[in-house]
């Protein structure tokens, strides 16, 4: 069985997107855009980078209805993040590595 991750972007059930959210994810989006600035994609297409690296290779149900971030999220399975990155990534949205 395939894992699905679906509400990929979605801080909540009905919050909105916690890209580009500074007032809450300050932190994460600041990582976001580093990492995504590194491999030159953007902070979406980390976002998708950050799913697909799992080694449950979940699939990433997209909910956009915007072509340019269909784009982009295509553009972020291609990148492999380090494992510094993914942690660096996870630790910034709030999590602690035990
Ligand atoms: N079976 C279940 O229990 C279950 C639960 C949740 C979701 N789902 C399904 O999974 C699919 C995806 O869920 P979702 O729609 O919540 O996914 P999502 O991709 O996390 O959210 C989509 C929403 O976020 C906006 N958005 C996405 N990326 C953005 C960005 N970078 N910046 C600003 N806004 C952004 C989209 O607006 P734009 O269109 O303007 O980009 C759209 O309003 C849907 O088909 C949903 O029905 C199923």
């Amino acid at each position: 069985i395939t894992l699905q991750a679906w509400s990929p972007f979605q801080k909540g059930f009905f919050d909105g997107v916690f890209l580009g959210d500074r007032e809450h994810y300050a932190e994460l989006n600041d990582v976001l855009d580093e990492v995504a600035a590194a491999h030159g994609v953007t902070p979406t297409g980390i976002a998708v980078a950050w799913i697909t690296r799992h080694p449950a290779h979940f699939q990433v149900v997209l909910g956009t209805t915007n072509p340019q971030r269909v784009r982009e999220s295509a553009a972020g399975s291609d990148v492999e993040l380090s494992r510094e990155e993914w942690y660096r990534i996870f630790t910034a949205a709030g999590h602690t590595v035990p």
